[in-house]
């Protein structure tokens, strides 16, 4: 084999190996905001738009997203969590409205106007206390939701709040299924 030859096989290689790393850089940039399956905690860095993946969540369970500069509580709520947030009375809750970004502004907070899935088996809100911006505690509480503990206000398993100084239910952000595992907030 001559020395030029050499030299043709060796550029080729270097061709053929940098479009497989810009094809790899590519599916990385896709993928990245995918917060990982083995670790549903992990935070993801806030963005207009991000996709959560909530394969791994089981029943009982919450991750917490990082979307905006705010966390966002994912909860997989269990029979008996929404059995209690759909046996409420209206009439007892000290903010009537949904506070869903997803529906019209004048929204009743019945809690199938906030959950994510018509099951009531996904519930997605900021979870920033609507009093004065602590982050609530989750499985907390006299009514079993969230918990804040900064000047005591109670949510129940539908975000609302009960009772304590918070105004207004936590509020549900842009959110939807675009898979059966992923959800896209914004
Ligand atoms: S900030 Fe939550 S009760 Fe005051």
């Amino acid at each position: 084999m001559s020395h030029v030859e050499e030299d043709t096989g060796t550029r080729r290689d270097f061709l053929y190996v940098a479009t497989g790393a810009a094809g790899a850089v590519t599916v990385g940039a896709a993928v990245w905001p995918l917060i990982n399956q083995m670790n549903p905690s992990a935070d993801v860095q806030a963005m207009a738009s991000i996709q959560v993946d909530v394969g791994a969540v089981a029943p009982g369970q919450q991750i917490t997203a990082l979307w905006q500069g705010k966390p966002v509580f994912i909860r997989r709520r269990t029979e008996e969590e929404i059995a209690a947030a759909r046996d409420v009375n209206l009439g007892d809750l000290p903010d009537p409205l949904a506070a869903n970004a997803n529906l019209p502004a004048e929204a009743s907070a019945a809690d199938e106007n906030r959950s994510l899935d018509e099951a009531g088996e996904w519930l997605v809100m900021i979870g920033v206390c609507t009093h004065l911006g602590c982050v609530p505690l989750g499985e907390a509480g006299d009514f079993g939701g969230w918990f804040c503990p900064c000047h005591g206000s109670h949510y129940d398993t539908s975000g609302r709040i009960r009772r304590g100084p918070a105004p207004t239910n936590l509020p549900v952000p842009q959110a939807e299924f675009i898979s059966d595992t992923v959800i896209r907030l914004g």
